[in-house]
């Protein structure tokens, strides 16, 4: 019997695979034989990453350092991953964010917003699964299959304090991966998949500060989201990795435009 869990050789391409949970699956990639692409801004943390991955399967890594809200980059990339490797089976848009300017801390109101960075988080969020998708998408619709992984979060379907920039780009990439599942899937065929995770609360670069004290201990909003979760306890960046294989195999076939809660309850729980 055909095991449609298989993605060996499949072509993944990672946004912001040189963050915590974009590295995390590249990882887990590779050890099921796929070959990975990492993207990322920074080219020392890109390198870090790339030694790491290579040190697992040194032949099937390869990472470029492109901005996902650059158009012409992420084109750029794009060649160059066509004349290495041939295809694309697999974006899995992991690159996004958050910064201090479009979030409310305790002591200011919605009135104190700095709209420049609302701008810069929206766009990273939005726009950086928007450019790729359009672009890697692009020849998933040529040669007739693709699946795209997007990042939503638990920070849209409930509103949780001081994150606004956050959640409100993050609410447009859920509507945007059912609005490009349900425009791959009428114009192109049932093999272009688009579904995304909303991941709950796992500790990463871009929120370590606002979970964990410098002692390790919680800070009194990682404490708050810990009692609001079943589980008592944060993610473990390689719990993804189930959901993350399933959606981007054979094995889901007939899945798209979903978005999968991997929070430990956080999402169905009324608190009470
Ligand atoms: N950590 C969590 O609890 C959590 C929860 C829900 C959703 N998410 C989402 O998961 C994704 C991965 O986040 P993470 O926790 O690993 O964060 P992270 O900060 O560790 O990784 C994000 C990566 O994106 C890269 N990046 C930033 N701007 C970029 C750009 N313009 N072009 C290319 N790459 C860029 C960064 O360099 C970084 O490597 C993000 O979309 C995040 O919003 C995280």
């Amino acid at each position: 019997m055909d095991n449609n869990f298989n993605i060996k050789d499949k072509v993944c391409v990672i946004t912001g695979g040189s963050g915590v949970l974009g590295g995390e699956v590249a990882a887990y990639l590779l050890k099921q034989k796929a070959k990975v692409v990492i993207l990322g801004s920074n080219q020392e943390r890109l390198d870090a990453k790339l030694a790491i991955l290579s040190a697992i399967e040194p032949n099937n890594v390869i990472g470029y350092v492109c901005s996902v809200i650059e158009e012409n980059e992420v084109k750029e990339t794009s060649k160059k991953i066509l004349e290495k490797w041939g295809c694309i089976d697999v974006l899995i848009n992991a690159a996004g964010g958050n910064m201090p300017g479009a979030t409310i801390s305790e002591d200011k109101t919605i009135f104190d917003l700095e709209l420049a960075d609302f701008d810069k988080v929206s766009n990273l969020n939005l726009k950086g699964t928007l450019i790729p998708s359009l672009v890697f998408g692009k020849h998933m619709a040529k040669q007739g299959k693709g699946v795209i992984l997007n990042y939503s979060s638990m920070a849209v379907y409930q509103a949780i304090t001081r994150v606004i920039g956050y959640s409100s780009s993050k609410a447009a990439v859920t509507n945007l991966t059912q609005w490009m599942a349900m425009e791959f899937a009428i114009k192109f065929g049932d093999k272009l998949r688009v579904n995304a995770i909303a991941p709950g609360f796992f500790v990463a670069q871009q929120n370590s500060k606002l979970l964990l004290n410098t002692d390790g201990s919680y800070t009194s909003r990682g404490q708050k989201i810990i009692n609001n979760t079943p589980m008592g306890r944060f993610g473990k960046a390689e719990e993804l990795n189930g959901a993350i294989h399933w959606l981007i195999s054979d094995a889901s076939s007939f899945v798209t435009g979903a978005i999968v809660p991997v929070d430990g309850g956080f999402s169905s729980f009324s608190g009470v």
